[in-house]
């Protein structure tokens, strides 16, 4: 038995000292357009600019909210079979989106048989690059119930919205703004740490949900006063009269409200308990998020990529071991005390994008000299549909200790406590026996 529990403390230990690390790494020389889509000018890809002006969110998200994903459906394997995409009318009544409601074909895309997204009342919005690998074509809520094509269609509600990967991409079939299905996702391998441990900078600006109810404003009944750009709408019950309606009383903020950290937070001195509560503050300062839709209950949501290659929760549990979605863990106590600090850039509208998207490099979103340097060249990828999960997927049984700042050597420790007590307790056991 003592050869056990000795086996048991080394390994507890030993599991306990490999560190993960955010570090402010220089950023790529290339991307691969699969990985990284859009152009460099793409609202999702520029860096906020040092000139921005900024008027304060004040989000409301109390003690009790939830942080949660809404996924979006990424199938970007163009080789995949040309798959009919069935229209069904189910969407969010409750009722299965399972079987087709008509024979009406909303659109084929490439989409793997073995592809299952379930039936259960998530947005789903969808992202299907086209077999010229060029064009994306996004419409919202995908499901697709089994693998048989005898029981189950592919399903969806909407038209679609087709964008090219290599250009602005700004739009999409998220309902509750027309924003992207797949630009400011977080991807597989984003807040993950690599095979060495080491959590790089996400280099694009996030989407992300609030609720409504609290947060998004209207004025009175107007269509044009519910939404802002880049967003091309708000969400159709907006004003019903109803308890869901939009309530929010700030006028900065609305579906595409570029929410971000202000220049005068340093990230460093918040407090936060976790390397990926670092690693997003950093993001939201130097990219920000859009508001993309309603979360619809007392939650703010992450856009979250599910594909063929991977469910990014999935990823983030295994490398961090803490649930993503969760109202009481260190994480979700991280971006709810960031949410809450953050201001709207409010120097951004679609006359100044112009002007930014124009200036080679030299402006940021918001105006004035970027934060960061815009994103680098497409590689020349001649297999452009090359796997992009593998080599992100953090295989090692490490756990979050340790944050390094590149730039002021700064670091936080986010020690599993109750491991620690394990050691201790079995420590004492070791000795007694
Ligand atoms: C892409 O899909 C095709 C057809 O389903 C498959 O043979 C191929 O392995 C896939 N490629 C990647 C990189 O997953
Ligand atoms: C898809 O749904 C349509 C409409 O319900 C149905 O006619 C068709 O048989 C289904 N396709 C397959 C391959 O099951
Ligand atoms: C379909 O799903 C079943 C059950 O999950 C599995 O056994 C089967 O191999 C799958 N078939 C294909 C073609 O993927
Ligand atoms: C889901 O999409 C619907 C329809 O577009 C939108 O009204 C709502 O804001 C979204 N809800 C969630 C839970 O994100
Ligand atoms: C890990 O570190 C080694 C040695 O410094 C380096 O060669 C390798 O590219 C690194 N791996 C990643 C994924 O950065
Ligand atoms: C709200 O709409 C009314 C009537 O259209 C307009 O007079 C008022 O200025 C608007 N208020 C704001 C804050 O935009
Ligand atoms: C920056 O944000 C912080 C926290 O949200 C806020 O207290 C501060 O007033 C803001 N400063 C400026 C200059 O907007
Ligand atoms: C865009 O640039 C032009 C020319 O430099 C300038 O006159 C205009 O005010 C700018 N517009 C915005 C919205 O910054
Ligand atoms: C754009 O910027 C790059 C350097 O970042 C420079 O080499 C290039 O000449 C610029 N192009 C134009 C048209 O100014
Ligand atoms: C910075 O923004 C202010 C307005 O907020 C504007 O008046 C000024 O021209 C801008 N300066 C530069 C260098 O863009
Ligand atoms: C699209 O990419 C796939 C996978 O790399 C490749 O097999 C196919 O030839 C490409 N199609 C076009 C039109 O370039
Ligand atoms: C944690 O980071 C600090 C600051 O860079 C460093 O000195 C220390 O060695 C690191 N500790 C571990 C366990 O990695």
């Amino acid at each position: 038995m003592k050869p056990l529990l000795l086996l048991i403390l080394f390994f507890t230990i030993f599991s306990t000292t490999g560190a993960a690390n955010f570090v402010i790494t220089s950023p790529p020389s290339s991307r691969q357009v699969l990985k990284w889509p859009f152009a460099a000018w793409s609202i999702w890809n520029l860096p906020i600019g040092n000139n921005a002006s900024y008027e304060f969110g004040n989000i409301y998200l109390p003690n009790t909210a939830t942080i949660e994903a809404d996924p979006d459906i990424i199938v970007l394997n163009s080789s995949n079979p040309l798959t009919p995409i069935y229209y069904s009318s189910a969407a969010w009544t409750g009722a299965s989106r399972c079987q087709a409601s008509s024979s009406t074909i909303i659109t084929k895309v490439p989409f793997p048989s073995d592809f299952i997204v379930a039936s259960d009342g998530s947005n789903y919005s969808g992202a299907f690059l086209m077999p010229d690998n060029v064009t994306i074509v996004q419409t919202q809520p995908i499901c697709h119930c089994t693998n048989s094509t005898q029981t189950s269609n592919v399903t969806t509600l909407t038209k679609t919205i087709s964008v090219s990967i290599y250009g602005d991409g700004a739009y999409g079939s998220h309902g509750g703004s027309g924003l992207s299905s797949i630009g400011g996702t977080l991807r597989l391998g984003e807040l993950i740490p690599d095979s060495n441990g080491t959590v790089h900078p996400v280099r694009h600006a996030l989407k992300g949900n609030l609720w409504a109810v609290y947060n998004y404003y209207r004025n009175g009944s107007a269509v044009s006063s519910c939404f802002r750009w880049p967003a091309t709408g708000c969400d159709g019950y907006f004003a019903d009269g109803k308890s869901d309606q939009y309530g929010g009383t700030n006028p900065y903020v609305r579906p595409g409200s570029l929410l971000a950290l202000n220049t005068s937070i340093n990230i460093n001195n918040l407090g936060l308990k976790t390397i990926p509560g670092l690693a997003i503050a950093w993001t939201l300062q130097n990219y920000g998020m859009y508001l993309a839709d309603d979360s619809y209950w007392n939650a703010a949501a992450l856009e979250t990529e599910i594909s063929p290659e991977g469910n990014y929760v999935t990823q983030f549990k295994k490398a961090w071991n803490m649930d993503f979605t969760s109202s009481t863990n260190a994480w979700a106590v991280d971006v709810r005390s960031l949410f809450r600090m953050l201001s709207v850039v409010n120097s951004w509208n679609k006359n100044m994008w112009l002007n930014v998207s124009s200036s080679n490099g030299t402006l940021g979103a918001g105006g004035g000299f970027p934060l960061q340097s815009w994103a680098p060249p497409f590689a020349n990828d001649s297999n452009i549909a090359t796997p992009v999960s593998s080599s992100f997927i953090h295989t090692s049984s490490n756990s979050p200790k340790n944050s390094t700042l590149a730039n002021n050597q700064r670091s936080i420790n986010a020690c599993n406590l109750t491991t620690i007590i394990l050691a201790i307790v079995l420590i004492i056991l070791c000795i007694q026996w």
